[in-house]
């Protein structure tokens, strides 16, 4: 039996939060909010609940777990060699949605990390978060809060439809803040590479420390590599429809997707297209879903899960989509959209 507890996000529940610091602690698992998505906690450093972990969520066990801290000390317990660089980083950007890689200390299990040596740390910034993540010893392994494969989780209803009877609780803190994953950046390697890209974009990091790599793969992902975040191998954040992604001049693009949409519904299909507060009214077949404005991309990274989890149960076959800026939090929207896709990219000349 799964209890979902709604807290307010101004004042927090002391009793809820009481509640969920004590099924952590007993080796239980309690699915929270933070900024980025929901994530599903456990003690990070017993093996055991961790395993749990990837069992509700039916995730491959080599895919390793980050582990969410509530201040700067908690750090030296589980990350060894430190660089002055990532000192620098924490101060600018922790809490807040960003993880940092490091050389792991004995006090965490494999079992946490899938077999790495490394060990993922974020601070998150989010009240419900923070008092969690404390009540629960202060180590929390928190992978988002979704079946392995589905979109992440931007609101408990989502994490509901996931994982119910699969965890004792799910603590409801309302629709998050940003809606995709913390940008991942390896401190273990020199210059620092970027391993997913998040709301704190390369510009962000690269003004502070200077020179940040990005993992090739991300840029090429056909590239024969495996990337080297090993989640990021997956054909993730995937709706169940076929998704496809157009780009091009704006214009080019809407026509395109009415040409395609026609066809399809034609042939029988459930047509679903994402389109933006700019190009909606211009979409004549089709489940038409505004994703938000081009003017502000934050509205768009906000929506895009939970756009794909609508069209799964709405039972869309088709989905079309414009693309996105690559500036910004639109270089983390299209490498989302296009894993969601599957690759799959229609460039319109
Ligand atoms: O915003 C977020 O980061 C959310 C919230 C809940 O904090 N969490 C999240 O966790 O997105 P998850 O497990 O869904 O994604 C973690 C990613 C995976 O791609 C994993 O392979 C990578 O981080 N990762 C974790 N530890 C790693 C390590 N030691 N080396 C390389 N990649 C690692
Ligand atoms: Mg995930």
């Amino acid at each position: 039996k799964t209890i979902i507890e709604r807290i307010d996000t101004e004042q927090t529940n002391k009793d809820i939060i009481k509640k969920a610091g004590d099924i952590l602690k007993n080796g239980g698992l309690v699915a929270f909010p933070t900024e980025t998505v929901y994530g599903l906690g456990a003690d990070a450093l017993n093996e055991q609940a961790a395993k749990k972990i990837y069992a509700a969520k039916g995730r491959p066990s080599d895919n390793p777990l980050i582990v969410h801290i509530a201040d700067m000390d908690a750090l030296e317990k589980i990350a060894e060699a430190i660089p002055e660089k990532a000192v620098a980083v924490a101060k600018e950007f922790w809490p807040g949605p960003l993880t940092m890689i490091f050389k792991k200390t004995p006090a965490v299990p494999v079992g946490t990390t899938g077999g790495l040596e490394t060990v993922a740390v974020r601070m998150p910034n989010h009240p419900i978060a923070k008092e969690i993540i404390q009540a629960g010893g202060g180590y929390i392994a928190a992978p988002s809060a979704n079946t392995s494969g589905r979109p992440s989780p931007t609101t408990a209803q989502h994490v509901a439809e996931d994982l119910t009877g699969k965890i004792p609780m799910i603590v409801d803190g309302g629709l998050v803040d940003i809606g995709v994953e913390s940008t991942i950046l390896d401190m273990t390697v020199e210059p620092p590479m970027i391993l997913r890209p998040g709301a704190i974009t390369r510009e962000n990091l690269e003004n502070l420390i200077g020179e940040v790599a990005v993992d090739r793969t991300l840029i090429e992902p056909d590239s024969q590599k495996s990337p080297k975040a090993p989640g990021m191998k997956y054909r993730h954040y995937a709706p169940k429809a076929e998704l496809t992604v157009l780009e091009g001049e704006l214009s080019q693009v809407v026509k395109e997707i009415n040409r395609l949409a026609k066809e399809k519904t034609a042939e029988g299909y459930k047509v679903g297209i994402i389109g933006t507060e700019e190009t909606v009214r211009r979409y004549s077949t089709g489940n038409v879903k505004c994703i938000g404005t081009r003017q502000d991309e934050m509205t768009v990274a906000g929506n895009l899960y939970g756009i794909l989890r609508d069209f799964d149960s709405d039972g869309t076959d088709f989905i079309y989509s414009e693309s996105f800026s690559t500036g910004g939090i639109g270089n983390a929207i299209m490498n989302r959209l296009l894993k969601a896709a599957g690759q799959h990219v229609i460039f319109v000349k």
